[in-house]
């Protein structure tokens, strides 16, 4: 039966009508929120690409973690920016580390907050990229054996859950064998399974002081023309043990998130990046458009396309917007 007995339109007379039959809603339990944490500073000091978002001393890191977290996120995600860079990224492993200090201090503040740490070299190393450089080239093996270990340097200051985000084969397995040995059995993994090498992390290396000082990340990064090869990547941290996995970037890459929530009964995290927060704020700054609407607009696209749990710059807005 067609027109004129279907009328989609009597479903959108009203507000009332449309919240009725509305399919998809953002909650702020949907959301984590991630946060920079700058050993080189003694107060907030505000990221020129990326309009409202700041580096933090570890101890405004704290209590910004707590503020979202009474605003309803669940939890924060940690981005580290050490004094001191070197070339195997030693100091993400020190117990006293940026990211460890923070991890400590978070949960003095408020143990209940969620603490993700990010799991990576790249901001840790003088050269930028996320791994060990052995003959001019990213060497897997080597950086894995690091990862765990930093991995369980985070587990250690009471970190959550860590998230490795660096695109070495076999971290995830080495990462969970590394936090078992150790005692953190009950830390979980939420893997950057499908991370694509993408243009939309510019700000974000503005923000972290990571992008990589020779070539491009092209070697371990996923080519942004595959989707077989995310199902693949997702399929084998799964085998090795990620409790959770994610896309990245989330706006591009809608057709990879609703592939990958049809294919897997895990949790689905979608990253909405640094580059697409900041078109969003700058299009609003430009008047071309309203910032809430915009991104109310793709955060709701990104859980409709599959997202259980989205990583997002405006998670603290969005959660202001739907008071
Ligand atoms: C570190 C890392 C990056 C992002 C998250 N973790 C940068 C990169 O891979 O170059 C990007 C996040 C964003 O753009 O918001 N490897």
């Amino acid at each position: 039966m067609s027109f004129p007995i279907n009328r989609p339109r009597r479903l959108r007379r009203s507000d009332a009508i449309r919240r009725l039959v509305r399919e998809t809603r953002l909650h702020p339990s949907d959301f984590i929120y991630p946060v920079f944490v700058s050993e080189l500073i003694d107060r907030p000091e505000p990221i020129e690409a990326m309009p409202g978002i700041f580096r933090y001393p570890y101890k405004d890191a704290a209590k910004e973690a707590d503020r979202v977290f009474k605003l309803g996120i669940p939890g924060v995600l940690l981005f580290g920016i050490p004094t001191h860079k070197d070339a195997t990224g030693s100091e993400s492993l020190k117990q006293d580390g940026i990211v460890q200090n923070t991890i400590r201090e978070i949960k003095n503040v408020n143990p209940e907050i969620v603490v993700i740490a990010d799991v990576c070299l790249c901001e840790y190393t003088d050269h930028g990229h996320c791994g060990i450089i052995n003959n001019g080239e990213v060497d897997n093996d080597a950086t894995v054996y690091i990862l765990a270990r930093q991995a369980a340097s985070l587990a250690a200051a009471g970190a959550d859950i860590v998230a490795p985000s660096d695109m070495m084969d076999g971290r995830v397995k080495a990462i969970r064998a590394d936090l078992d040995k150790n005692g953190f059995k009950n830390t979980a993994i939420m893997s950057y399974s499908a991370k694509y090498c993408s243009a939309f992390y510019g700000p974000f290396r503005e923000a972290a002081g990571s992008a990589p000082q020779f070539g491009n990340r092209k070697g371990y990064q996923m080519d942004p023309a595959n989707a077989t090869e995310a199902i693949k990547e997702i399929s084998y941290d799964i085998d090795e043990g990620a409790d959770i996995v994610m896309v990245k970037p989330a706006l591009a890459y809608l057709d990879i998130i609703a592939k990958a929530k049809s294919r897997f009964d895990i949790p689905i995290a979608a990253y909405n990046v640094s580059g697409e927060y900041s078109m969003v704020k700058l299009a609003a700054q430009a008047e071309l458009g309203d910032e809430k609407l915009l991104a109310l607009e793709i955060l709701t696209s990104i859980k409709r396309a599959g997202a259980d749990i989205i990583i997002s710059y405006h998670a603290a807005d969005v959660a202001k917007w739907l008071e």
